[in-house]
């Protein structure tokens, strides 16, 4: 079965499994969105039904949410957790500060408000996720539909005077229609290239009228689990300062790799 993994998926996994080593009995985990992050759901949810781990599971999207149910992870909300223990979720990119941007997946706003409610924020990411600079990945804003044209012209203006390499804003699109979030907003996607001072671009954004959220994640995890192809797991802990090396060996069970699609 895993003879079907792509090395990059092979990657995502074995940062997902090394990960779930982090919760612990009666935690309340926020479980994040992508498909790294759907296979950490599943390695949880293999846990639940096999070992007994009792947790409570806050997802950070309406998929994730249908995911966990389905793997056997007990759902609750953020209001009735109030507080988290451990969120675990994917990045799309990661810098040595282990500031991010997130938002691929267009679920950036819950996924933020949950890493901020949480006591930990662990990012699990396979290797290409690594970058010295952020901004090679389209940096996702979400907004509110309302006058969302005047809120793009607004947000490429206001670039000009930021330190980044491109100005460009796209409306992310599904299909013919534009893509709407879980709180049934849209997303902007902004090509900026090379972002310079992410602590104030991410400030700036969200002082924009019609701006909810930017998927910049600054000061806001504590570790990234990075998983290579080979089954080598890196785990960078950016308050300890430490690096830990290890290898996974690759366990083949039908529940967890019958569903490759996130
Ligand atoms: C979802 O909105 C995103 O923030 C994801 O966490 C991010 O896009 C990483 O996704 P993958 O794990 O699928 O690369």
């Amino acid at each position: 079965m895993t003879g079907e993994l792509s090395p990059i998926d092979k990657a995502k996994f074995v940062a997902a499994k090394r990960s779930v080593d982090y919760v612990e009995d009666g935690m309340r985990v926020g479980l994040g969105t992508g498909s790294t992050a759907a296979w950490m759901v599943r390695c949880l949810g293999e846990l639940v039904r096999e070992d007994g781990l009792k947790i409570r599971g806050v997802p950070t999207s309406t998929r994730t949410a249908e995911l966990a149910r389905e793997v056997g992870i007990e759902v609750i909300s953020l209001d009735e957790a109030r507080w988290i223990d451990v969120t675990i979720d994917g990045a799309d990119e990661f810098d040595g500060n282990l500031n991010l941007i997130k938002g691929g997946g267009g679920a950036l706003l819950q996924e933020k408000i949950v890493a901020t409610a949480s006591d930990q924020m662990i990012v699990i990411a396979d290797v290409g996720k690594e970058v010295e600079k952020l901004g090679a990945f389209p940096l996702p804003v979400e907004v509110i539909p309302f006058g969302w044209q005047t809120t793009k012209s607004l947000i490429e203006e206001l670039l000009i005077s930021m330190d980044v390499l491109g100005r460009d804003a796209t409306l992310r699109m599904n299909g013919d229609s534009a893509f709407i979030t879980d709180e049934g907003n849209y997303i902007l996607d902004l090509h900026l290239g090379r972002i310079g001072n992410a602590h104030q671009l991410a400030m700036v954004l969200n002082q924009m009228p019609g701006v909810v959220e930017n998927g910049l994640f600054i000061d806001i995890c504590d570790v990234v689990i990075l998983g290579y192809g080979d089954g080598r797991v890196e785990t960078r802990d950016i308050n300890e300062g430490t690096v830990e090396e290890d290898r996974l060996d690759f366990v083949e069970t039908d529940n967890l790799f019958t569903d490759l699609q996130d």
